[in-house]
């Protein structure tokens, strides 16, 4: 078992500009949040959108530096990390977005794009970028004819495909996929997550796979991380939250997703209201303003994060939510 992630406290604030006068508000998009993630393993994050998930990918990829907190990644400190050391960790981290079409050069072509990493980070000579840059298309179901096309003449999976490819050219051991089939029809969904599976189990990689939709999650995560405006409300592994949600913000979540197994079927909650401002988060428990269970402790005391039935949750009333 190796640890290639280990995060504490992780914090990510905003200074946000209120003009000439006043001093800036502080928006804080990620805060607090520790988590850890062994090679070969997935860690799903989620959460409606602005709850900091994207923050918390751009901190894993090193692309922003932590405000506070701890990022241990393959066992080297990022938040001190000196300028070789990053670029050794920016290897090791890849990332895929949401949208493979705006990431990847409609001016270039596929084998063009996925050789990329290799001329700015190796010495390889063309002939191997070459070999390398079929072989992994390839291994993403691609066509060797695909080599010399361009993006724009490809599906919405297909390019997605193309953009876990490249992720992949410089033998990564972490993937960081931000919403990477949120854009993509049902069916073309389930075909490029059994193809990460896939790529997982063949190079051992550990995934940070952040979604929006809880059910996308279901069958590849091994510990799940709900956060509501920043803040962990619950996370544990899959099985724990998926089949026994203890937190009324992770079942608002899975009340959007219809159980087929009856006896599963729980008092649904139902998520009104909009997601109140991160600048300015609830007193007490940030999600007491849309919670059906708040009552005048939630909007006095913030809930810690604890350990309940074998997952984290922060909840006053995580037990009698069973
Ligand atoms: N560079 C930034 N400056 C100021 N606020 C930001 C910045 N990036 C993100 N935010 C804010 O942080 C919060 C979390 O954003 P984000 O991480 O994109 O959430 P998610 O990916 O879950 O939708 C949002 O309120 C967003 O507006
Ligand atoms: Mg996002």
């Amino acid at each position: 078992m190796t640890m290639l992630l280990q995060a504490e406290g992780l914090r990510q604030y905003y200074p946000i500009r209120r003009g000439a006068f006043r001093a800036p508000a502080i928006l804080r998009a990620v805060d607090g949040v520790s988590f850890t993630l062994e090679q070969g393993k997935t860690l799903a994050v989620v959460g409606e959108s602005g709850s900091g998930k994207s923050t918390l990918g751009r901190m894993i990829t090193l692309i922003e530096r932590p405000t506070g907190g701890h990022l241990q990644i393959d066992g080297m400190r990022a938040e001190r990390a000196g300028r070789r050391e990053r670029r050794t960790l920016r290897r090791a981290v890849q990332m895929v977005f949401q949208d493979p079409y705006g990431s990847l050069n409609p001016r270039k072509k596929v084998g063009t794009i996925l050789e990329e990493p290799l001329v700015i980070n190796t010495k390889l000579g063309a002939a191997e970028r070459h070999e390398r840059g079929r072989e992994m298309l390839a291994k993403v179901g691609l066509r060797p004819e695909h080599y010399a096309r361009y993006p724009h003449m490809f599906s919405g999976g297909q390019r997605q495909r193309i953009a876990i490819a490249r992720a992949l050219m410089l033998n990564p051991r972490i993937l960081v996929a931000d919403e990477p089939v949120s854009a993509l029809d049902l069916s073309v969904q389930a075909q490029v997550l059994n193809l990460m599976m896939d790529l997982q189990a063949e190079f051992q990689l550990a995934y940070v796979f952040i979604s929006h939709d809880l059910s996308v999650v279901r069958h590849l995560a091994d510990e799940v991380l709900v956060l509501y405006l920043g803040r962990p409300a619950e996370q544990g592994p899959n099985r724990v939250i998926f089949d026994r949600p203890r937190h009324p913000y992770t079942r608002a979540l899975l009340g959007s997703t219809p159980t087929v197994d009856p006896a599963r079927r729980r008092e649904r909650i139902v998520l009104t209201g909009e997601i109140p401002s991160p600048l300015k988060p609830p007193a007490g428990c940030a999600f007491n303003t849309r919670c059906p269970h708040a009552t005048d402790r939630c909007v006095a005391e913030p809930p810690p994060l604890r350990p309940v039935d074998g997952r984290l949750v922060a909840c006053h009333y995580a037990e009698t939510m069973a």
